[in-house]
């Protein structure tokens, strides 16, 4: 098998999607291998989860460069390339990224967001979905590009809009197709399987390996 990519999950938070990366890299014919769980906030409580599992971890604090995003991702630049790593995933990773990082990782960094993009981009995802009315929703793993939530759309899921639902119901269901969709995108980058021509990802070389996936 070819080497696995040594890949970075960024955190701020629980880390749950950081989870089930590790979960799946722990197969060894995955083709990324997580190498390094890094958070800007000391308090994440995924760096000790991660930790748990001999993942190296570390912290760059946005708060120790206050006013300057692009000082703050230099830092955390450098510490991806100390540690050898090759993708990087975002998953739950709270900052605003500035040129400067985006740039530096082209189709190399990929997020999660909890809606099918292009629509709900930011925060309060659920509950504008509910607002809007729709029928379906769920969770989209992307390139990251210079803006938000935008960039080449690789894997989603989708998953009903029930009559029941709140938020929080409704979150329960996208993250449970985010666990899902995340490793599968992961894998497809990792292994070379995804080609990037405008804004449009295609997968090649593996029939089994659906690009979009509708849950359930
Ligand atoms: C997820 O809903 C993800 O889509 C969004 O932030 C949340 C992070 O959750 N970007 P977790 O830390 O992975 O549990």
């Amino acid at each position: 098998m070819a080497q696995r990519k040594r890949t970075a999950v960024l955190i701020s938070g629980r880390g749950s999607n950081m989870n089930a990366l590790i979960s799946a890299a722990l197969d060894p014919n995955y083709p990324a291998e997580i190498a390094l769980v890094l958070s800007n906030r000391p308090d994440a409580a995924g760096l000790e989860r991660a930790a748990r599992f001999g993942i190296p971890t570390a912290v760059v604090d946005h708060k120790d460069f206050p006013g300057d995003r692009e000082a703050f991702e230099r830092q955390v630049d450098t510490v991806l390339k100390d540690h050898n790593i090759e993708l990087v995933a975002l998953a739950g990773f709270m900052r605003i990224l500035t040129p400067f990082l985006v740039n530096a990782w082209t189709n190399r960094m990929i997020n999660i967001h909890p809606a099918l993009l292009p629509s709900f981009k930011g925060l309060a995802t659920h509950e504008r979905a509910l607002e809007e009315g729709v029928k379906l929703h769920g969770a989209t793993v992307h390139f990251v590009s210079a803006e938000m939530d935008d960039g080449p759309i690789i894997v989603q899921g989708a998953v009903p809009v029930l009559d029941g639902d709140t938020p929080d119901t409704l979150a329960a269901r996208v993250l449970e197709v985010e666990h899902k969709i995340y490793p599968k995108a992961l894998a497809l980058v990792a292994a070379g399987k995804t080609k990037v021509t405008g804004a449009r990802v295609t997968t090649r070389g593996d029939e089994e390996v659906a690009p979009a996936l509708i849950w359930p």
